[in-house]
């Protein structure tokens, strides 16, 4: 059965919004390299739409962790899929997500970077559904607070459709 999308955030806007965090951050991080982390897949279009109009020096890196199964409920438990492919003691790391939803999977991520001794660690995300939230995480920056409907669109997917619509939609 084919879900229906409806525009939530138009191209338009997601796009001018993520030039601004662009620009804060690079602000915020004058003088210094950014390494930013993505979770992979869900980040790759904010991660690749970010760093495009950063001013800083950026380095990349991603990691995998399976939070959501193929539908639209949470497991519950976060497991890692890749590690990251560089060492991040003494750097200034960000974590670049998609989505904050239940916190699950973010809390379980800057735990896991914390231990690797990281000179900064800090989180951001496109977008944040406090709502929903089950475990405190704390954002430096996100991009557009929704409420609790289910999106897709700009890396984010349902089923693993969708992650290439280039506005965010929710699914009805
Ligand atoms: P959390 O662990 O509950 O915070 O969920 C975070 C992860 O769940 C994100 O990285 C997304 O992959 C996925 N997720 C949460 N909400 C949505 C949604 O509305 N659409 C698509 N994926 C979502
Ligand atoms: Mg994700």
């Amino acid at each position: 059965m084919e879900e229906k999308v409806n525009v939530l955030i138009s191209e338009e806007e997601v796009s001018a919004r993520i030039k601004e965090m662009a620009a804060e951050l690079s602000r915020k991080y004058r003088g210094r390299t950014v390494h930013l982390i993505g979770i992979l897949k869900g980040s790759i279009m904010f991660m690749a739409e970010l760093s495009k109009h950063m001013t800083v020096p950026v380095t990349m890196d991603f990691l995998a962790v399976s939070s959501y199964g193929s539908g639209t409920v949470s497991s519950g438990n976060v497991t890692l899929k890749m590690d990251l492919s560089v060492d991040i003691e003494g750097r200034d790391v960000v974590v670049v997500e998609d989505i904050l939803d239940s916190g699950r999977t973010l809390s379980y991520v800057v735990e896991l970077l914390k231990e690797k001794n990281p000179d900064t660690l800090k989180v951001i995300t496109l977008l944040d559904k406090p709502d929903r939230r089950v475990i405190p995480v704390e954002l430096e920056m996100t991009g557009f607070e929704i409420p609790d409907r289910f999106v897709v669109g700009y890396g984010l997917d349902y089923a693993e459709k969708y992650r290439n619509l280039p506005f965010i939609g929710a699914l009805d």
